[in-house]
This record gives structure tokens, C-alpha cells and sequence, in this order.
């Protein structure tokens, strides 16, 4: 089914009474329009296939759109063709009827973006988006709204209306079908739990009465056997597609393999291309093992074996891997069962915008599945036959063209061993018996029969990287296992001359077939001409060594960092890279001179008919330490004498909360408002002299605290409660807390004050689309002290900070003054250290850095914390943003700084909250460089 017809028939069925209508912003630059429709193969876009091989980014997690650039840029050089974006609703929703669409939260900016880099974007809106965002992304204030969050219920309809009236007209301007980026739209999130049929239909009928005409998507939790798919019936989309997360979140064990199955994306719909919407590309570090071991869990090994089943057993053609880019759990933004601050994902680019081994097996295969157009219209087909039981074949060709593609892997999915076997392989060239090895966790695709430019590439045993055209010759690259050995068999009408420039390749030729073995070793490079076909300069690899090289366009080049873009102007190819060292780099390319970075640059011509020059590496950086400190005490709310005149009354006697207070009133933050961060009570009561303890019970969310103070004196903290995903129904008594009250504190008849500093975490998500976890209150939940009547006030965030956010700026006094700000007043402050020891309380503190990073680098900081004694933690406040929280005997130590809000050339501001709880030596802290490249985004060409 083609993409127009349906849309024509939702449109046909709209009412216009149900939707909100908002002035649509200004329409594309775009001039260029494209069709897009779909088979049961792939998405085509006039007319040609395209394999959708997309990485998931979140540009909330990233607070620095000139940086959006450098990880959009890093994707596209590791081969993907697309992006996955979530648009998270809470993210620019503070209140009802506010949305925020600049700065950070500048979506258009983003989406043109993609357009100038050629990323396809699948648009995914929500509502729900679940994410490991505070309240799954929809917004705090929804939790007093009345009214089941993803469903139809009339509270949440007008809710999630208004959401979609504010966002599907900026992706709608940004269609490929308007000559922009966004090539198909998914509906709503996992949605398999208490699911409502007509919501997800309305969501679809209001994406195309607000312009959305590419095909509408779904991501099913998390194989077929959930239902529903929303392949058929009210609210089906178009194209169906399934979440796959084999290998778990476990990541203190990273060895283990497949706890969640084979991982093999299934068809859900007969007539829609194979979506692999989410496919795990790291995990969430939900016991705390530290990023590195999700990295380890979901690292090449498991990217060989699991992607490459899926492409040659499933015959997908949509890909969204998860994270390609996770980021930054930056101010409350983090979903505080699962994850901290960072989320760093264990994902190919690191949070702080690094490469990894996994980035590299990502190239190789991305690489080559958006080189091979066969691939993307493939039927199973006969396998070649292993003459060993313990090496599988599976094979699926394209119909049209013949091509073969053959997985070849352990019999065994989970065994490590090394075993060889012999391929019996008819191909469309002939048959050929062939030598094939597996060692340690590896899985291969082979080709076979394939037009390969100008060659015919009838079999090969190494795997292809990619292949171009330059120079009037073409230039292929293939690799394998270091060790291991190759055979490549190319067709020919007569004996066509090879010369072996480098490396150690065996070549003979009979009946057409010119056949070369080697043994993958270093990188062979193979000169073949005449034979009736366009040269070849064949080039057989490593694994390492095919990591080395990037394409952009029709140039290859090997050596550098990276390779951001190249573009041949005339007789010039002018190259925008990053280099981690001083090294020489290789051009492939019909160009003859070459610039770097916008510099000329020395080449000479190698005998591989390519160009070499030398770059620069990147001069070593020194950061300063932070020395110089100021500080000031930041918890006078918990005097006896602080006016909290202006404070509200926290008197409320109904919720819509699904956890209901034991006795009125209502102390829940989110009923008075306040959604983010801390929040102070204070209960006014006039004592009996009797009172001998306080109980109390709060909801933080998980890892949050509160402390207690009555008349001024500290009577301790406790964990605050958190509702867990898998309890249900909810906690009857969250986190309790009782505070002895010492005998001379209160005198019969005489006023009193308590005063609690409550944490809020972050909101929990809607997972299972029930209420009970983002409605979920937090705040003070119930409190007990005395039997005389006590008048609650109560104080959160005061302003709203509309460069920032509501997720930035919490209710600590210093907050609500602006002591977290570079324009706060601080010069008063006494001279201290955030290192020395401390009593329980909330103790501001705070430096200037002056840094000057080299322009022409790119350095990404960090602000590295000792472990110190006691209990303690300190909220991260760089110019004014909360970058995170570090909590002493929890797991992350380095919370980046991204350039954008840290100015690398320039004075900032670094402020501290610490919260302790008790006499603490909190540990040292200190700037890191995270990277250092010379070259960065901002290089033009
Ligand atoms: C998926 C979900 C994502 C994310 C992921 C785990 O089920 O769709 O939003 O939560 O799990 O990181």
C-alpha cells in the first residue's frame, strides 16, 4: 500500500471540531518536493528505494544546539543516513498553554539541520515517549490534570491536542514531501499496556489534519508477541514496527549474551518494509555498574552477531538503533528509577562526544548497507551449505538483481569458539566452494552476485565496506578478520592484469573468474586493469583497518580522526576533519589538491594513485584548578524566624493523584505548582509540651532525601519514597521518616516551626499508560507530630527561567534568589573550599574559571569529583544551568560541561549546592579535558 492512499482516507474522515488550531509557522526554504510511499520491502522516495539506517538522538539531552551539529555530523560519517528523533513534550511545555520552541529547545533549528547534513528524521512526537525522562515526556503539569494519560478520556484529549497542534506543524514544514528531512512520523510510544484504540487513531488524525503526509509509524513494545501491534484495526499505522532489546540492562555483566532472545525484528504487517524501530545500541545502567560495561554488554561482538542477523534473516530495511547519542540528564530531566545523570547510554558516541570501538563496527556496517542498493528489496533465498554443523548459513537475495547476501555465524549464538567450515555457494556467477572462519563472537554477511560499480563481483569471503568511483576507476574495500583468510572471485571477459601494489595477495584466472587469496593482514591494495572493465583499485583490510577509512560523497580517506565532510570543487577536494594526533591521511579522490580544515595542505601521489598529506594534531591542553572559592550558607528556612509570609498555604483537601493523603490537607508539590526540584515546607504549629517524635513520609523518586529541622534545630534526614515500576498497586507508605524530638525543644503552649527540605528527583514514567507512576505525588505525602492544628506553607521554585527552563531551577533558597546565576552577588561570600568539612545543611559555593581553549580544538570538559565522607551531594550549576547532581558513594564521578553553556574561551561561572546530611568531608573537585582533537564542528570548509 502506497503512503497517499491512506492518508487520503484519514483526511477524508477528519472533523474539524477536533482539532486545535495554531498559526502554522513559516513555511520551508525547500523548494524541492518529493514523493514518499512504502512497499512490503522498503520506503521509496520518488521512486528509488532507500534502506533507513538511523541512530536515536535526543537534543534535549544535549542543551547546546551548536553542538547538535557535532553529533549529527560524527552519524552521518559512521554511515548512518537518518536520525531518530523523540520530540518530548515536557521539555517545552512548563505550564498549560506555554510552549517553547527557542534556544536549546529550537526544534526547527534542529530539523533544518538535518536538512543541510542529507539525515532523513523519523519524527516521534508522543504524545508518550517514555525515554528515561521525568514523567516519560509528558509534562508535570498533566499530574493535575483529571483525566487516564493516553487515552481518550476528554482531560488528557485536550491536553495531548494541544501538544500536537504546537509540534506536528514544525516537523510537517520539515517533510521530505516538502523538500525537508522528515521521512515518516511514529505515533505514540511502546504502547501495548491499557491501550486505547481511539487515541492512537486520533493522533494520527490530528498529525494529518496539521500537514503530516509521510507514512505514520509505531514502535511495538518489544517483540510481535505484544499486543496490539497496530498493524490492523482502529489506530493501526502504516508501518508497524518493533522495539529489540536483546541483550537487557544488565551491564554488570557484560559478558552475558541474549537474555532477551535472538532479536530478530519480525514482519507485523504483510504490506509495510520490515522496522526495527528500536534496536538496542547500548543500555540504560539501571544497577549501576558504570556506562563503560553497558558499552562492553552491547559492544561489536554483540553489534556483529545481532545486527547482522537481523538484516540478513529479517530482511529489514528500517533501522533505529538506540542511542546512536545519549547524553545528558542535565537539571531534572532524568526519569530517576532507571538512570542518573548521565545518559551516556554506553552508546557508539559517548556523552561527552567521543568515539568508541562500537562507533567503528557501526561504520563498517553502516557503511556498507547504504553503499549496496539490493539491499534494500530482499526475499529469502537458498543458503550456501557449511560442511560444518557449528557454522550457519542464512541467505536472503534480491529478486531483481540476483545478489546474494549470506549470514554466516555460529550454529551456537552464544558460544565464543573458532570454527572454520567450507561453503558449497551456487551464486549467479557459478558455484564455488569456499573457506569461510569464525572466531569469538563474529558474524559475516557475504555478497555474491552483485555489480559492484563497473566490476561483478561474483563471491567473496571478506565483507565489503563500501566501494566508489574516482579517477575514472572504481575503488572497493573489503575486510575481515586480522588472520583470518579472503577470497575474492571478480568477473572478467578476458585475463585482466593485476598488480599487487602492497600486501600479499595469490591470484589466478579461469573461465572468467579472476580469483585472489590472501589473509586479512594490514591493508592489500590490488591494481586491476583492462579485462573489458573499468580499473579497480581493490583495496583488502582488517577490521581495524576498514574502521580507518571514511567516506563522504564519492571521496574516500583514511588516517584521520574523523571526517566530517569532503566536497570537490574543480580540481580540489576541500576536507573538514578532526585530528586526535600529528598523522599522515590518504585521499581517494579525482581531485589534485586537497585542503584541510579550510588550509591548503602538501600532498604527494602514492603509487595507489592517491593523494597523502600530512596534518597537525592538537596541542595539548591544561585546564585550571579551581582554587578559589567563595561560599555562603544556603538554608535559612529551617530558623525559626524566616519569614514565610509570602509563602502558599498548602491547604488543599482533593488531589487527582491516584496516592491519596491519610488526612487532609494535601501537601503534594505538584498541587501547588511547583514540579521541579527541591521544596521547602514549613508547619506552624503551637506545641503541647507532649510531642516526642515527628513522622513524616515523603516521595522523592528514587536516590532523593529529605531533611528535617524543627525550631531551627536539625533533627536528621531520611530516603525519600519512590514508587517502583513493578509496584503495583501503589506504596502505601513511601518514605517514612521519624525524627525524635529532644526534650528541651518544645515548652507547652509556645509556637513552633518545622521545617522539610524535600528533593524531587524527577517524575516517573507512564510506562504502563496507568497513572499510577506519573501521577504519583512528590513532596511531603504525610506528617504527624502533634495534635494541636498545623498550618502548612509551603515554597518551590519561584520564577520561571525562561532561557533555561523549568527543569533547570529548583526551590532552594539560593535558587529562588538567584545565587546559582553568574550575576549573583557573591562577593560577600567568605572565603572557603567545597572540601572542607561540613555540618548537615545546604551550603552554597561557588568560582570563576577563565579558559582559554584553543579555537581550532575541540575539547569537551568535565567536572571530576573526589568521593569524599558522609552523606552528601551537590547540585552542578555552570553560568547558571543545572548540569546534574552529584550524590558521594554513587556511581558517577564526571558530569560533562558542555561547550555552548561552558564558554572554552571565556570567564564562567561554576556554583555548587552541597546538601549534606550529616558531618561531611566532601572530596576535592576538579575540571578534566574529556577529548581534544584539533579540527571540531565548527570547522568550515
Ligand atoms: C524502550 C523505550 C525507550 C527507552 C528504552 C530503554 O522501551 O521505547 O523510550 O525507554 O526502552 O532505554
Amino acid at each position: 500500500m502506497r503512503a497517499r492512499s491512506r492518508i487520503a482516507a484519514i483526511a477524508a474522515t477528519l472533523t474539524a471540531a477536533a482539532l486545535i488550531c495554531i498559526p502554522a509557522p513559516a513555511g520551508p526554504a525547500q523548494a524541492e518536493t518529493h514523493d514518499v510511499g512504502y512497499d512490503r520491502y522498503s520506503l521509496i522516495v520518488d521512486g528509488e528505494r532507500v534502506l533507513l539506517w538511523t541512530g536515536e538522538f535526543h537534543y534535549f539531552r544535549l542543551p547546546g544546539p551548536a553542538l547538535w551539529r557535532d553529533v549529527l555530523e560524527k552519524m552521518r560519517a559512521a554511515g548512518f543516513n537518518g536520525v531518530s528523533l523523540y520530540f518530548n513534550w515536557g521539555y517545552h511545555s512548563p505550564a498549560p498553554g506555554e510552549y517553547d520552541f527557542s534556544g536549546i529547545r529550537d526544534v526547527d533549528r534542529l530539523l533544518r539541520l538535518t536538512e543541510e547534513l542529507g539525515l532523513y528524521v523519523v519524527a516521534r512526537p508522543g504524545p508518550y515517549i517514555n525515554a528515561e525522562t521525568t514523567g516519560g515526556g509528558l509534562p508535570a503539569w498533566l499530574k493535575t490534570v483529571p483525566g487516564r494519560a493516553r487515552s481518550s478520556d476528554p482531560g488528557y484529549t485536550r491536553a495531548y491536542r494541544e501538544w500536537l497542534a504546537h509540534i506536528d506543524p514544525i516537523i510537517a514544514r520539515h517533510q521530505v514531501t516538502r523538500g525537508g528531512s522528515v521521512i515518516a512520523y511514529n505515533a505514540e510510544n511502546e504502547y501495548a499496556a491499557n491501550t486505547d484504540a481511539a487515541y492512537m487513531e486520533d493522533i494520527q488524525r490530528q498529525a494529518r489534519a496539521h500537514g503530516i503526509d509521510v507514512p505514520i509509524t509505531h514502535n511495538q513494545c518489544c517483540d510481535a508477541s505484544w499486543t496490539p501491534t497496530w498493524a490492523s484495526g482502529l489506530g493501526a499505522v502504516q508501518i508497524p514496527g518493533v522495539d529489540d532489546y536483546p541483550q537487557s540492562f544488565e551491564c554488570r555483566e557484560p559478558d552475558t549474551w541474549g537474555t532477551w532472545g535472538e532479536g530478530v525484528t519480525e514482519r507485523l504487517s504483510p504490506d509495510s518494509p520490515v522496522y526495527a524501530a528500536e534496536y538496542q545500541a547500548g543500555a540504560i545502567d539501571v544497577n549501576r555498574a558504570g556506562y563503560g560495561q553497558c558499552r562492553e554488554l552491547t559492544g561489536p561482538g554483540f553489534m556483529k552477531v545481532y545486527y547482522k542477523s537481523n538484516l540478513a534473516a529479517s530482511g529489514a530495511t528500517m533501522f533505529g538503533y538506540y542511542m546512536a547519542f545519549g547524553g545528558t540528564n542535565w537539571g531534572r530531566l532524568g526519569q530517576p528509577n532507571d538512570v542518573y545523570t548521565s545518559y551516556d547510554y554506553g552508546a557508539p558516541i559517548t556523552e561527552n562526544r567521543q568515539l568508541t570501538a562500537k562507533y567503528d563496527e557501526f561504520k563498517r556496517q553502516g557503511l556498507f548497507v547504504t553503499t549496496v542498493a539490493p539491499l534494500t528489496k530482499t526475499d529469502p533465498a537458498t543458503a550456501p551449505a557449511s560442511d560444518n554443523p557449528s557454522v550457519r548459513t542464512e541467505a536472503r537475495a534480491n529478486p531483481d538483481t540476483g545478489t546474494q547476501f549470506v549470514l554466516v555465524r555460529h550454529a551456537d549464538r552464544k558460544t565464543d569458539g573458532d570454527e572454520s567450515a567450507d561453503l558449497t555457494w551456487t551464486t549467479p556467477d557459478g558455484t564455488y566452494d569456499l573457506p569461510v572462519r569464525l572466531e569469538g563472537r563474529d558474524a559475516k554477511i557475504l555478497m555474491a552476485g552483485y555489480d559492484m560499480g563497473g566490476q561483478r563481483l561474483a563471491a567473496t569471503t571478506s565483507e565489503l565496506l563500501t566501494h566508489t568511483a574516482a579517477d575514472g576507476r572504481d575503488i572497493a574495500v573489503l575486510y575481515g578478520t586480522e588472520g583470518v583468510a579472503g577470497t575474492t572471485v571478480l568477473r572478467y571477459g578476458t585475463r585482466p592484469d593485476v598488480k599487487v601494489l602492497s600486501g600479499s595477495v595469490k591470484t589466478s584466472f579461469t573461465d572468467g573468474d579472476l580469483k585472489l587469496d590472501y589473509t586479512h593482514k594490514g591493508l592489500a591494495r590490488v591494481e586491476i586493469t583492462g579485462g573489458g572493465r573499468k580499473p579497480l583499485l581493490l583495496l583488502l583490510g582488517t577490521d581495524e583497518e576498514a574502521a580507518e577509512f571514511w567516506r563522504s560523497g564519492n571521496t574516500l580517506i583514511r588516517g584521520t580522526h574523523l571526517v566530517r565532510s569532503a566536497q570537490t570543487k574543480g580540481d580540489t577536494v576541500a576536507i573538514r576533519a578532526d585530528l586526535a594526533k600529528t598523522t599522515e591521511f590518504e585521499v581517494f579522490t579525482s581531485a589534485r589538491h586537497v585542503t584541510l580544515n579550510g588550509r591548503g595542505t602538501r600532498t604527494r601521489t602514492t603509487p595507489s594513485g592517491t593523494l597523502v598529506a600530512r596534518a597537525k594534531g592538537p596541542r595539548p591542553v591544561k585546564l585550571p584548578a579551581l582554587k578559589y572559592w567563595r561560599g555562603e550558607q544556603g538554608a535559612p528556612e529551617s530558623a525559626p524566624g524566616f519569614d514565610d509570609s509570602d509563602w502558599r498555604i498548602a491547604d488543599r483537601t482533593t488531589t487527582v493523584s491516584p496516592i491519596k493523603p491519610k488526612k487532609p490537607p494535601v501537601l503534594y508539590a505538584d498541587d501547588y505548582g511547583f514540579h521541579h526540584g527541591h521544596v521547602w515546607y514549613r508547619g506552624h504549629f503551637t506545641a503541647t509540651g507532649s510531642e516526642s517524635s515527628v513522622e513524616l513520609n515523603a516521595i522523592t523518586g528514587k536516590g532523593g532525601i529529605y531533611q528535617v529541622w524543627l525550631n531551627g534545630r536539625y533533627l536528621g534526614s531520611a530516603a525519600g519514597g519512590e514508587q517502583k515500576d513493578a509496584d503495583a498497586p501503589v506504596n502505601e507508605n513511601p518514605g517514612p521518616g521519624t525524627f525524635e524530638i529532644p526534650p528541651d525543644l518544645l515548652g507547652k503552649g509556645e509556637k513552633a516551626v518545622l521545617s522539610v527540605l524535600v528533593e524531587n528527583m524527577g517524575h516517573n514514567d507512564d510506562w504502563t499508560a496507568d497513572d499510577v507512576r506519573h501521577k504519583q505525588p512528590r513532596g511531603l505525602v504525610n506528617a504527624d507530630m502533634t495534635t494541636n492544628p498545623v498550618t502548612w506553607r509551603i515554597q518551590g521554585t519561584r520564577a520561571q527561567d525562561p532561557l533555561r527552563g523549568p527543569l533547570s531551577t529548583g526551590g532552594l533558597y539560593g535558587e529562588r534568589n538567584g545565587w546559582h546565576l553568574p550575576s549573583a552577588p557573591t562577593r560577600t561570600w567568605t572565603r572557603t573550599s567545597p572540601s572542607r568539612p561540613t555540618t548537615p545543611g545546604v551550603h552554597w559555593y561557588t568560582t570563576k574559571v577563565r579558559l582559554a581553549l584553543p579555537r581550532t580544538q575541540d575539547v569537551p570538559v568535565t567536572l571530576h569529583f573526589n568521593k569524599g565522607k558522609g552523606r552528601y551531594r551537590a547540585l552542578i550549576f555552570v553560568n547558571g544551568w543545572n548540569l546534574g547532581e552529584y550524590v558521594n558513594g554513587e556511581i558517577q564521578h564526571d558530569f560533562a560541561l558542555p561547550n555552548g553553556i561552558l564558554d572554552p574561551r571565556g570567564h564562567n561561572t561554576l556554583t555548587l549546592a552541597l546538601i549534606t546530611e550529616d558531618d561531611s568531608k566532601p572530596g576535592a573537585v576538579s575540571l578534566t579535558a574529556a577529548g581534544n582533537v584539533r579540527g571540531g564542528a565548527q570547522m568550515t570548509p
